[in-house]
């Protein structure tokens, strides 16, 4: 098997693993980025859904030394979103080996070196084997889908889908569809199977904050300058303004404010694109008991309620799958895949190992991720080299 010796490998070419190389390549450190798909960011490109935008604002969207462009404008496009990616490859000469899956990663004692081990997908499962220093964990939050283990779900007759493979509502025109899970993804995928005439109702079971996205991003810039407490009563007196009181919908509105929660649970506050109004003039229904289980069609409701369906959309998030092939993962992850040390040292572990971008906090966690790995591994290779003379 061949070897391959590097500084760094960082594995996944997301915007985590490109704002660290673009951050590494200020440093002239000599790096690979290792990715499974055959494009950059293919979560953006492939995995989400067509109608999705930036919903928060640019300035918190940014990767690290070019920012969006004065003429953009303040919630990006899709579209936009990834012309500023394709550009940010292009400025920084990017260029990720595709196609390599990496299956295996462990921390050689004797070298004193990671190993990892990676399939190329694309030239018949040829193995490959790369040395490196340090490695950057950057395959993401959103790495596998997670759906929950729901009683009867394997004798479900009709369609099964996560929102990560959820392009367009135009296929389930007249179709019955229930939305399980009712975060951004849930309530905005609702919205898009109504625009195209489905019958949808979306299981709303816990508490949940609904603001626009002019409320978050007024939140998230008074935060520079205001506790946490402070901007969530202006959040719960604007949301109350423009949304009044939601429960006769079924939605309640938690105790807990939208910042605090999203601090402590890492849950994000919905981020309502019309969804709302939809619910209000009963076009989209509301269903506010979990399933209890489901037969053939039908899916039985906690409060006994019995509906027939045609699709079931699980927007109901994803995991870390990291620890899948990071052998020795409690250098830098929990059980869950996720770091295990605490915000704001959470993207450091030992042996030369980090993490980005698997901290709850969007792409704006992601760019202060990338710029404190790379100052630490521009540290961590001065010594070395010093060292060595
Ligand atoms: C629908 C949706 C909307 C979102 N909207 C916003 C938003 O408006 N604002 C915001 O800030 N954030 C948003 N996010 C959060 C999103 O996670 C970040 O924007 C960003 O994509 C995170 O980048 P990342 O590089 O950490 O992870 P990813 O983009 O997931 O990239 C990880 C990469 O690693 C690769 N990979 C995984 N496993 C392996 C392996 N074993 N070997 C090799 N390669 C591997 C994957 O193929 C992928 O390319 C949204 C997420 C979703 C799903
Ligand atoms: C990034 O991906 C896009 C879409 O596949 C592609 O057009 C572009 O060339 C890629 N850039 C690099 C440097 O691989």
């Amino acid at each position: 098997m061949e070897e391959i010796i590097t500084d760094v490998v960082i594995i996944g070419a997301g915007p985590s693993g490109l704002a660290i190389s673009a951050c590494l390549t200020q440093y002239s450190i000599p790096h690979m980025i290792l990715e499974k798909d055959d494009c950059n960011a293919s979560l953006w490109r492939k995995y989400t859904y067509d109608r999705v935008n930036l919903h928060l604002a640019k300035e918190f969207c940014s990767l690290p030394l070019i920012p969006h462009s004065p003429s953009s404008p303040t919630f990006l496009t899709k579209t936009e979103f990834l012309d500023y990616i394709d550009n940010y490859v292009k400025h920084f000469n990017i260029s990720p080996h595709y196609c390599r899956l990496v299956d295996f990663a462990k921390y050689d004692e004797t070298e004193g070196k990671w190993r990892i081990e990676t399939t190329n997908t694309k030239g018949g499962g040829r193995r490959e084997v790369y040395l490196a220093t340090c490695v950057v964990v950057a395959t993401g939050e959103n790495s596998e889908e997670y759906i929950p283990e729901l009683c009867g779900l394997d004798s479900f007759e009709g369609e099964i889908v996560h929102s990560k493979n959820y392009k367009c509502g135009s296929k389930y025109k007249g179709k019955e569809v229930l939305v399980v899970g009712c975060g951004n993804s849930g309530m905005e995928i609702a919205y898009d199977l109504n625009e195209f005439k489905a019958q949808v109702s979306i299981v709303i079971r816990n508490p949940v904050h609904v603001l626009t996205k002019e409320m978050v991003h007024q939140g998230m810039s008074m935060l520079k300058r205001f506790p946490i407490p402070k901007v969530d009563k202006v959040m719960a007196f604007r949301s109350n303004l423009e949304y009044g009181d939601l429960s006769i919908y079924g939605i309640h509105r938690p105790d807990e404010g939208p910042f605090y929660l999203k601090q402590v649970t890492g849950r994000s506050p919905v981020i309502d694109v019309g969804t709302i109004r939809r619910i209000r003039d009963g076009e989209i229904k509301v269903i506010s008991s979990g399933v209890k289980r489901i037969e053939k069609r039908k899916v039985i409701f906690e409060s006994d309620l019995e509906k027939d369906f045609d699709v079931i959309v699980f927007a109901t998030g994803f995991k870390s799958a990291a620890n899948k092939w990071l052998k020795d993962h409690e250098y830098v992850l929990n059980e869950k895949g996720m770091p295990k040390n605490e915000v704001p040292r959470h993207w450091k572990g030992e042996k030369g190992i980090y993490c980005a971008g698997l901290s709850r906090r969007g792409l704006f966690g992601v760019s202060m991720d990338a710029k404190a790995i790379a100052d630490d591994i521009n540290g961590t290779i001065k010594l070395t080299a010093q060292a060595s003379l």
